[in-house]
């Protein structure tokens, strides 16, 4: 459903991908793990229109999606779940979720309940400030704000980056619900390899801009997989 197929991507003149492929379907979880400045956020960037790759090409439910711009990816069920989260600081919890209402129709915008029951510190939370919020409970927001957009693809760039255990655990629970009601692809960079096993079906491993390893989740010998994440 999601298929992207031999990009590159550069900077000016640093190129930070070369011929990366990735695939992820309905239903299942496909992991990108590598070390820090690998490419990770870049390939995200390609997947969902933030940066548009100088080679390859990205298809989307049959569509050649390579370059159009983030919102048309939005309208299409591409939902971020970006890096540092990029809360609204000064807008309520209730206000951020309503960004995700942009691409939607408005008969559509309303908050899903799932955000709240998946979440429920937001419910409670409504009215604070974004900024106010901790960081895990700001993660939890930025997941939200993605829900409510109905992604039938769901990009998550290292939601446990920086957050407790305990809020680590609520996230990944969240995101197995998410697999497990079937209709939504879902890929999550991870650097965190036990969160990873978890939950992928598929996991991708980068290096230096490059795709060194792929496979299913139970079939990838662990080892080979640590090999290139450790420093
Ligand atoms: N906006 C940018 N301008 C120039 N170079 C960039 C930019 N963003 C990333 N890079 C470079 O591209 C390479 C890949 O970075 P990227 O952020 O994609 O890696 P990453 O795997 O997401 O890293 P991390 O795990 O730290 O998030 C790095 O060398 C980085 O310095
Ligand atoms: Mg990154």
């Amino acid at each position: 459903m999601l298929s992207v197929d031999s990009i590159d991507l550069h900077y000016g003149a640093a190129q930070a991908l070369r011929g990366v492929s990735l695939a992820a379907e309905p239903g299942k979880i496909t992991c990108v793990m590598g070390r820090n400045g690998v490419g990770k956020t870049s390939l995200i960037r390609a997947v969902v229109g933030r940066k548009i790759p100088s080679r390859g090409r990205i298809l989307w439910q049959g569509e050649d999606v390579t370059r159009l711009p983030s919102f048309e990816r939005a309208r299409r069920g591409i939902a971020l779940v970006p890096q540092g989260r990029e809360i609204f600081p000064l807008l309520t919890v209730e206000e951020n979720l309503r960004t995700g209402f942009a691409p939607l129709e408005r008969a559509r915008r309303t908050i899903p309940d799932d955000v709240f029951s998946l979440f429920p510190v937001l419910a409670k939370m409504l009215r604070r400030r974004g900024g106010d919020l901790s960081g895990g409970q700001q993660q939890q927001l930025a997941i939200g704000r993605a829900l409510v957009m109905r992604p039938k693809l769901l990009v998550l760039d290292e939601p446990t980056e920086g957050i407790q255990p305990s809020i680590i655990k609520d996230i990944g629970r969240a995101i197995a619900y998410l697999r497990q009601q079937g209709d939504m692809a879902i890929v999550l960079v991870e650097q965190y390899f036990d969160f990873a096993r978890e939950l992928a079906d598929r996991i991708v491993v980068m290096d230096r801009g490059e795709v060194v390893l792929t496979g299913d989740a139970g079939a990838l010998e662990e080892q080979a997989v640590r090999r290139h994440l450790t420093v």
